[in-house]
């Protein structure tokens, strides 16, 4: 990308009181024009005493200003520049410039502020830390990238609200100040100076207001939500972050991911110039067993492999667990002993026992190799497990996983669950380019179970969220074997990461007293947390589904960042820290006593910097 790409921004020359023109506008048709230009000094080249070259700067590129009286501006001082349009001379054009055919010449220039140094170069090729960067996030966002970025955001946020406007949405604003939601994350708190010890809570989601809305006749609601979950910092996790949240009255799972589809091709189209292809769909269970994750990233194959009936009666104990699942890695051959060692490593810290290894070779001429591969050629397993294998079942690994020369193979044996999920922590690791590389692979995944693991308590725990209807043919296996109750719960994933969640809800009282006694909620818990939601159903609720994706995971993959700090413009550090504003910081001990608040906080030394002065 140059820094000066033509302007995203459909609204022309932009001319204000002070500006004629945006900088990044200017082509040789302009040529003779009078103009006045305003930005910032991106660059300045003294040719002599009475010759300067200026590149001013504003979002939507660089000019070049030839300045042939003396003027004293350093860079990142804000000017305006009134001259004349001309050609460059032969030679001096530069093609990398989308403004690189012309310059302004005949120049006055007005300082319109100074400027001390900048802490680090506004250019996509400085690296500076990121701490530096979000300590002076406004210079960090004159940077074409942030520009660009933040700007792309602005368009998937237009395309998707004219999206659902058109699809007969209506757009309703919910409380920030709000009572606890049943997302499962720990929540922020803010304490009420008018009810001291009491607090509200920061909306996890708009879930349960938006459920309201449904049974207060807004049957088709949308929202651009602020959330909040007090979380580990990851790259696709902030505290703060963005959804399209939707919700539907007589509506079905079908009808809900065709609305949402309609917003996320046009906001891809709108940030990309280009439609995806209509989204596919997988069952939770096709994407376990074939990609080992609720999050297929589909942008490679190397799809998992089931062993389990060929080792079913094995004499190998590492292969004698319930289920063999394998993983061919193309070219893993080569893989050193201490890479394999820290897959290894890797695939006990995701729960395997263990994790055979194979390396596929060229096999043996004396004739001890029995695989026959895709060619003629015999091949072999390197490994040091590759003795105890039977004949057959050595044929059979490198028959099933399609094993070429020069191939890795991994395969655990455990339980389906955890045989699939290691396997596809691995397969990520191995296959998976940046999230924001590549093709984007859409996908959703539906049918998921209604649980997933225990609590503490040994209580099953819902897999999405209390509120999400089972399939009414599983209703019945709720006494008897709840784990393989399905909901209709629905993801939508996009290059391996989860880009939003939905479901069909109860809307029926006696359905939610068996869903509460299975997640072993009892109905005072029941009415003590969500009394106002199974209140509302009793006065009329209509049956509803909904639906919401991260905005930031969105924009960050259509701009290709693999951070959605890089599309948001005051994100917190990985340690929740704001580097430009210093907070979280103290209160004053005044504002704790108005709060009815006294604190066992760290001591001063741990508490983050203060801001810059
Ligand atoms: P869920 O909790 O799956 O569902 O969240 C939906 C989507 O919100 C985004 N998201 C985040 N993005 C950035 N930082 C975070 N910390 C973060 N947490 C979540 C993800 C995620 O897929 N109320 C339900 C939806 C519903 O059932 O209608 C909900 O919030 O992209």
């Amino acid at each position: 990308m140059t820094t000066n790409s033509a302007p995203a921004d459909p609204a022309g020359n932009q001319t204000t009181a002070l500006r004629t023109h945006l900088c990044g506008v200017l082509r040789a048709t302009d040529e003779g024009a009078r103009v006045t230009v305003c930005g910032w000094v991106a660059r300045r080249r003294e040719h002599g005493e009475h010759l300067a070259f200026l590149d001013l700067r504003d979002h939507s590129g660089v000019i070049q200003c030839v300045i042939d009286n003396k003027v004293d501006v350093r860079s990142e001082w804000v000017i305006a520049i009134t001259g004349t349009v001309r050609r460059r001379p032969a030679g001096t054009v530069n093609p990398g410039l989308a403004t690189g055919e012309v310059e302004v010449g005949e120049c006055t220039v007005e300082v319109l502020n100074e400027a001390d140094a900048p802490p680090f170069s506004v250019d996509d090729r400085d690296e500076s830390d990121e701490p530096v960067r979000l300590r002076y996030r406004y210079v960090d966002l004159r940077r074409p990238r942030m520009q660009r970025n933040l700007r792309l955001r602005a368009r998937v946020n237009a395309a998707i609200r004219s999206a659902m406007d058109r699809q007969g949405f209506c757009e309703v604003e919910t409380p920030l100040l709000w009572a606890p939601t049943p997302e499962g994350s720990r929540e922020f708190s803010v304490p009420s100076r008018l009810h001291h010890g009491s607090f509200y809570a920061l909306p996890q989601s708009p879930q349960l207001a938006k459920q309201l809305l449904m049974v207060g006749g807004f049957d088709r609601y949308y929202q651009i939500a602020r959330c909040l979950r007090d979380e580990d910092l990851r790259a696709d996790r902030q505290f703060e972050f963005s959804q399209l949240d939707m919700e539907m009255s007589f509506a079905s799972q079908d009808d809900v991911m065709a609305c949402v589809s309609e917003g996320v091709l046009d906001a891809a189209e709108a940030a990309t110039g280009e439609r995806p292809p209509p989204i596919t769909r997988m069952t939770w269970a096709d994407a376990l067993n074939r990609f080992g994750t609720d999050k297929p990233d589909l942008r490679f194959e190397m799809e998992l492999v089931d062993l389990s009936t060929e080792f079913a009666h094995t004499e190998v104990r590492a292969f004698s667990g319930s289920h063999v699942k394998a993983l061919r890695v193309p070219e893993g051959g080569s893989f050193s002993r201490s890479r394999i060692d820290s897959l290894v490593e890797q695939a006990k810290r995701a729960g395997a026992a263990g994790l055979a290894w194979f390396r596929v070779t060229a096999g043996d001429a004396a004739g001890d190799a029995a695989g026959t591969g895709a060619g003629t050629q015999p091949l072999g397993l390197d490994s040091p497990l590759d003795r105890f294998l039977s004949e057959t079942e050595r044929a059979a690994v490198l028959e099933k996983t399609g094993a070429k020369e020069g191939d890795l193979l991994l395969a655990v044996s455990d339980t389906h669950r955890i045989a699939c999920s290691v396997l596809g922590t691995l397969r990520a690791t191995l296959g998976s380019p940046p999230v924001g590389q590549g093709p984007h692979h859409y996908v959703w995944v539906v049918d998921f179970p209604m649980f997933d693991g225990v609590d503490a308590a040994g209580n099953p725990q819902a897999a999405h969220h209390p509120f999400t209807m089972p399939y009414a043919e599983d209703l019945p296996l709720l006494d008897t074997d709840p784990f393989a109750v399905r909901s209709q719960a629905y993801d939508l994933v996009l290059n391996g990461w989860e880009l939003g969640s939905g479901s069909v809800r109860i809307h029926r009282r006696d359905i939610q007293s068996r869903i509460f006694a299975t997640l072993g909620i009892t109905s005072e818990e029941a009415e003590s947390r969500f009394g106002f939601l199974l209140n509302a159903f009793r006065y009329g609720a209509p049956p509803h589904a909904g639906f919401a994706y991260g905005i930031d995971r969105l924009a960050a993959i259509l701009a290709g960042e693999e951070n959605i700090r890089e599309v948001i413009a005051y994100p917190k550090t990985q340690s929740g820290a704001d580097p430009l504003t210093g907070a979280p910081s103290p209160l004053p001990a005044r504002a704790l006593v108005e709060l009815g608040i006294r604190t066992v906080g760290p001591p001063p030394d741990t508490r983050p910097a203060p801001p810059p002065t």
